[in-house]
């Protein structure tokens, strides 16, 4: 049995049968607004309270802002940034603007995966570290589609090398189905699908694992919550119908 890797999100790790198993990428698909960045960023930060060492890869916002988005959360990175045990690479603003003077990772040219490479691969290196989110991997091959399976495949093996645990982002359209197209879907580990449906009026929020290699898992789609110290994942309760029914019995969800 793999080791575990613990998400800490509260009632992430029943649906998933003790957590994420070692060295698995997962990818962590949704529509805007679903909580990937969120689900991602906690999942770091959980890890930081366990000596685990993380990085964020930042490819959407501006690696200000998502410090900042962090800390409104009680997640303020700053301190472990300075102890070397958290790293921000910086993948947004192509080192163009005064992110350069403090930023220490900083990736100038997408379109070169060795570059990218090379400088996850140091951050790794430096901060030995065990987690890592890369948020989001559709930018990386968002106008080259036909690359998609191969980007994957080409971090999935310098990441396996490693020993990390890796949440990769995957952002899909309001409404679609699957996960970000069969390249990506087949080249990871682990899936993860975050909803969010309006129902009656009212939007509700759900997550389903699809697929967890090394371990079995809930087949329910969960209901789960947004709050100010983050997601909260309900796994003694499940969506059905758009509606949300308590799971009887033994009540564990499983
Ligand atoms: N403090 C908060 N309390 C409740 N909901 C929040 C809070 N902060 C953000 N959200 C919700 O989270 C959403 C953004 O989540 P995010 O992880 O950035 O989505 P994604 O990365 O999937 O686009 C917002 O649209 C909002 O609905
Ligand atoms: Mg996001």
């Amino acid at each position: 049995m793999p080791r575990r890797v613990k998400t800490g999100i509260p009632g992430m790790d029943e649906i998933l049968h003790g957590g994420i198993p070692e060295r698995n990428v997962v990818l962590l698909s949704g529509g805007p607004g679903t909580g990937k960045t969120i689900f991602s960023q906690q999942f770091l930060w959980n890890g930081l309270q366990m000596d685990e060492p993380g990085i964020y890869v930042a490819l959407e916002e501006h690696p200000v802002q998502v410090r900042q988005n962090m800390a409104q959360f009680g997640w303020d990175v700053k301190k472990y940034e300075e102890e070397g045990l958290f790293a921000m690479i910086d993948a947004f603003t192509a080192g163009i603007g005064k992110s350069k003077e403090y930023e220490k990772y900083i990736v100038h040219d997408l379109t070169d995966l060795r570059e990218f490479i090379d400088v996850l691969r140091q951050a790794i290196k430096d901060i030995k570290a065990k987690r890592v989110v890369i948020d989001s991997v559709t930018t990386l091959y968002i106008n080259k589609p036909a690359m998609a399976r191969s980007i994957i495949l080409q971090l999935k093996r310098v990441l396996a090398g490693t020993g990390c645990t890796s949440i990769f982002v995957s952002q899909i359209s309001v409404g679609e189905r699957g996960f970000g197209g069969p390249g990506v879907e087949h080249g990871v580990d682990g899936i993860i699908r975050l909803d969010l449906d309006e129902i009656d009026g009212e939007l509700k929020r759900s997550l389903i694992v699809w697929k967890m290699r090394g371990t079995s898992h809930s087949l329910r789609r969960h209901p789960f919550d947004i709050t100010d110290k983050g997601i909260i994942v309900y796994p003694n309760k499940v969506l059905k119908r758009g509606k949300v029914l308590e799971l009887g019995g033994e009540g564990n969800g499983y």
